[in-house]
C-alpha cells in the first residue's frame, strides 16, 4: 500500500519505517526542512535502538522516502496518517491541536482521489469530527473518509511494540476502511496480535483511558513507596507481592520520582480537561496528577535534606537525564526540575547521559556535561541515578568513590542494597529500608 506519514517524529518516523519494513511505499513527511534533508542523507535524528538500520534498509529498497512537501505525498498516497505533536496547550491543561488541524486543512487542498486520513497523533475525543468537518469545507465527503488508530509504541521499545503489539485498535463506522487497515496490519495480525475495531470516538478515549492508567499505576506505588520509608518495609516486596495477582499485573509497579515523559503528564492533563467539556469529574485522574505534581516537590526536599539543607558549593552530579533509558527525550523528565532546583540553590552540577549533552542545560551556569561516568562524578558530594540505563547497573561505586563522604540518590532502585555497602558512601532509594 502507498502510505504518508506526516510528522516524522518519534511515532511518525518509526511506524513509518516499520510499515515500510512490511513491504508497504511509504513516505515520511515534515515541515522541519532541516530533518528531512538528514534523513535522505541516512542521518536520524532521534535515538531509538534499531531505527537507523532500518531505515537505511528501506531507504536503499526505496520503499522508504522522506519528504516536506505535503501537498505531493498527499497526493501519492491512500493511507495518510498524521503523526504530528499534540502538546498541552501552553495556557491551560487540554490538548493544543494547532498542528493537527494545520496538517488537516493542508490536506483539504491536496486530495485528488480517495484517500483514507487515520489520526495516530493522540487526540482528544471528537478531534476526528472535527477534522472531518474541517476537510468536507473543500473535499466532497466521498473523497475521503477520517478514522483513529491511536499508536501505544513506547520509546526505547518501538520497533518491537510496533513489530508485537498487544493491540492494534481502529475506530470507523465503515467496514471497508477497517477491512483496508486490518489488511495493512495483516503481517503483525498474523503473528498472533489482537486486532479490535470500534467507533471513532471509542478509539480516541482508548488511548487516553490508558495512558492515565498507566500513570495511575505508577503514582499508586509512589505513594506506597512513600508509606514504605516511614514503616521500614521495602516496596518492591509490596509491588512483588500485589503485582503477583494477575488481576492486577507487575507492570508498572516500580516505584520512582514522578512520571514524565512525551505522553503521561500530557495526556493525564488531557483526558481530565476532555471529562470537564463533558461535565464529568474524572476525580481519580486528577488525583493522579495532583500526587505526581506532590512527588516532585518531595523529591526536591528529599535531595536538600540528604544534603542536609546546605546545597551552596555542592557538587552534585546526576547520572541519566531523559526520562527513561534507549531515548533521547527530555520532555517532562524528572530532570527538568532537579537541575534547575540545584543550580538555583547554588549547587555545582556535573552530568552525564548516554545519549549525550542536552540543549535544556546548555545556558545554565555551573552545569556542566561530562561524556564519561568517572569525570562526572568525580569529587561529588552527592550522586543523583536519575535515569535506569543499563550501563549504570553495575558500577562499581568502590572506584568510583574518590571522596571522603558521598551520598547516593538512587532514583531507580537500580542497585541492589546487599551490594552498595561501599566505604564512604551513603545510599539513598526509594521505598526501601536506608542500609546504612
Ligand atoms: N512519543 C511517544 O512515545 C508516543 C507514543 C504514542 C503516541 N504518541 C502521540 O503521537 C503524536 C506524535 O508524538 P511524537 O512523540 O512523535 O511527536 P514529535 O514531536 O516527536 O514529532 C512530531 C513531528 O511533527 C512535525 N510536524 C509538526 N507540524 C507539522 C506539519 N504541519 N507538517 C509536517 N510535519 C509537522 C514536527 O516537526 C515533528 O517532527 C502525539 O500526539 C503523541 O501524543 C507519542
Amino acid at each position: 500500500m502507498k502510505l504518508c506519514m506526516i510528522g516524522s517524529g518519534y511515532v511518525g518516523l518509526v511506524t513509518g519505517a516499520c510499515f515500510s519494513d512490511l513491504g508497504n511505499e511509504v513516505i515520511c513527511v515534515d515541515n522541519d526542512t532541516k530533518k528531512i534533508d538528514n534523513l535522505k542523507k541516512g542521518i536520524i535524528p532521534i535515538y531509538e535502538p534499531g531505527l537507523e538500520e532500518l531505515v537505511i534498509r528501506n531507504t536503499k529498497q526505496n520503499r522508504l522516502t522522506f519528504s516536506s512537501n505535503l501537498k505531493e505525498s498527499v497526493k501519492k498516497s491512500d493511507i495518510i496518517f498524521i503523526c504530528v505533536g499534540t502538546p498541552t496547550r501552553k495556557n491551560g491543561s487540554s490538548a493544543d491541536l494547532s498542528y493537527v488541524y494545520n496538517v488537516a486543512k493542508e490536506i483539504s487542498l491536496s486530495i485528488n482521489k480517495f484517500k483514507i486520513i487515520i489520526t495516530k497523533s493522540t487526540v482528544p475525543v471528537t478531534t476526528g469530527d472535527l477534522i472531518e468537518n474541517l476537510i468536507s469545507k473543500k473535499v466532497n465527503k466521498n473523497l475521503f473518509c477520517v478514522a483513529s488508530n491511536p499508536e501505544f509504541l513506547r520509546e526505547g521499545e518501538a520497533i518491537r511494540d510496533f513489530k508485537y503489539p498487544d493491540r492494534i485498535v481502529v475506530g470507523s463506522n465503515s467496514s471497508s476502511i477497517i477491512k483496508t487497515m486490518k489488511s495493512l496490519y495483516s503481517p503483525l495480525i498474523n503473528k498472533g496480535s489482537k486486532f479490535f475495531t470500534t467507533n471513532r470516538k471509542g478509539a480516541e478515549l482508548i488511548k487516553y483511558a490508558a495512558n492515565a492508567f498507566l500513570a495511575t499505576k505508577i503514582t499508586y506505588i509512589n505513594e506506597i513507596a512513600n508509606l514504605c520509608e516511614k514503616i521500614n518495609v521495602n516496596v518492591e516486596d509490596v509491588s512483588l507481592g500485589i503485582g503477583s495477582d494477575l488481576r492486577i499485573g507487575s507492570r508498572f509497579l516500580r516505584a520512582g520520582p514522578s512520571y514524565g515523559g512525551s505522553c503521561f503528564p500530557k495526556d493525564t492533563k488531557g483526558l481530565i480537561s476532555i471529562g470537564e467539556k463533558e461535565k464529568v469529574d474524572l476525580s481519580i485522574v486528577k488525583s493522579v496528577v495532583k500526587s505526581n505534581e506532590n512527588r516532585k516537590k518531595l523529591i526536591l526536599n528529599k535531595i536538600s535534606k540528604i544534603l542536609k539543607n546546605k546545597i551552596k558549593n555542592k557538587k552534585v552530579s546526576i547520572l541519566g537525564v531523559t526520562f527513561k533509558p534507549n531515548t533521547d527525550d527530555m520532555r517532562d523528565s524528572m530532570s527538568l526540575k532537579i537541575i534547575p532546583y540545584l543550580i538555583k540553590k547554588g549547587a555545582i552540577v556535573s552530568y552525564y547521559d548516554p545519549t549525550g549533552e542536552k540543549k535544556e542545560f546548555k545556558n545554565l551556569s555551573n552545569c556542566n556535561f561530562y561524556m564519561n561516568i568517572n569525570d562526572a562524578v568525580k569529587n561529588a558530594d552527592l550522586i543523583i541515578l536519575h535515569t535506569e540505563w543499563d550501563e549504570f547497573k553495575s558500577l562499581n561505586f568502590n572506584s568510583l568513590i574518590k571522596k571522603k563522604k558521598t551520598s547516593l540518590y538512587d532514583l531507580r532502585n537500580l542497585l541492589n542494597t546487599a551490594d552498595i555497602k561501599v566505604k564512604n558512601l551513603e545510599y539513598f532509594s526509594i521505598g526501601r529500608p536506608k542500609i546504612n
